[in-house]
């Protein structure tokens, strides 16, 4: 008989992903809801379990995997809840023969949902205008009264193309809006031609956007990818929407741009050094501000938490993780 597994649930997730797990092995879990476990702890905790279900607050470095392996029994997989996996050191992982899996797919209708509602939040003043009704500042209808930017019939400019991407350019397009991308993977045309798409070089896809929306992964060519020279290329009447990963944008230069209104306003729901932000966005109006909201419908997560959950299970029958994200460790 198989012996059961060892798994570490390192935060409180939706509910289904637990009998997945406990069916398979003993499960030790974080289930205070919101309290996320500093990197010490999760050091602490790690070793002596052969599965870890982490969420992207999780550290997960060659150091932790080093400690993980060194213990009874050995770590052989890490199990992201999450699609974007840029906190794990997956070179580690493979070299120590870790596996590592993430939950593509489920989240990406729903992200871009969340994209086209932070660039619709953020173009109408939708936030700001209602802090106003509420501090009771409305006195009646004006033709001057937060006005903002047009969306329909506007340039959409999607810095990265994949999955959300994709996603994002269909909604745009219910907004007769002309979506330009520019991707390290340029489509082929016929894919394009279906998404409405139209390529263009980076500098070109930042100069003619009226919206810029970031939808690349987290990597080091990514890092800081939109900075200052960026921002400057950008229409002083620009919006910047990023639902991707925080340090793809350099966010001190964010907040020089939009003092010096290089651009005219941002929608950010990751920033470059969650949970903290530069402190001056807190005070500007026309920056729409959400805490990593993007996938989170209770539907998304609850299928994010089980895929995360089959992930572990698969591995641990001996099958191939239909997420495996670094699949040379199986051979
Ligand atoms: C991810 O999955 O990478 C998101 O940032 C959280 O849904």
């Amino acid at each position: 008989m198989t012996e059961r597994a060892k798994i570490l649930v390192t935060q409180k997730v939706p509910g289904p992903a637990y009998p997945l797990l406990e069916a398979i092995g003993d499960v030790e879990a974080n289930m205070e809801e919101g309290v996320i476990w500093p990197y010490e702890e999760l050091l602490r905790r790690g070793p002596g379990h052969e599965y870890i279900y982490c969420l992207l607050t999780d550290t997960i470095d060659a150091r932790f995997l080093e400690a993980c392996v060194a213990g009874t029994p050995r770590l052989k997989m890490v199990a992201n809840m999450a699609v974007g996996f840029n906190n794990i050191d997956v070179d580690a992982a493979t070299r120590l023969g870790i596996a590592v899996s993430n939950t593509p797919g489920v989240l990406s209708d729903t992200t871009a949902d969340l994209a086209f509602a932070l660039l619709m939040a953020t173009a109408r003043r939708i936030p700001e205008a209602e802090r106003y009704l509420r501090a009771g500042k409305y006195k009646g209808w004006g033709p001057l009264l937060f006005c903002g930017a047009e969306v329909h019939g506007s340039t959409l400019g999607l810095i990265g193309a994949g999955r959300i991407g994709k996603i994002v350019a269909r909604r745009a397009s219910g907004f007769d809006m002309q979506v330009i991308y520019y991707d390290v993977y340029r489509m082929p045309p016929e894919e394009e031609a279906s998404y409405h798409l139209t390529y263009m070089p980076m500098d070109d896809v930042l100069g003619r956007a009226d919206f810029v929306s970031v939808h690349t992964p987290y990597m080091p060519s990514t890092h800081h990818l939109i900075s200052e020279r960026e921002f400057h290329m950008m229409k002083p009447s620009a919006i910047l929407i990023n639902t991707a990963r925080g340090p793809i944008v350099d966010e001190k230069a964010l907040v020089r741009a939009l003092q010096d209104k290089a651009l005219a306003a941002a929608g950010l729901d990751v920033f470059e050094n969650e949970p903290a932000i530069e402190p001056e966005l807190l005070t500007m109006e026309n920056v729409v501000l959400l805490p990593h909201i993007a996938s989170a419908s209770l539907k998304t997560r609850t299928l994010m938490a089980t895929m995360a959950s089959e992930n572990i299970v698969a591995h641990y029958h001996g099958q191939r993780p239909p997420n495996i994200v670094n699949s040379e460790v199986l051979k």
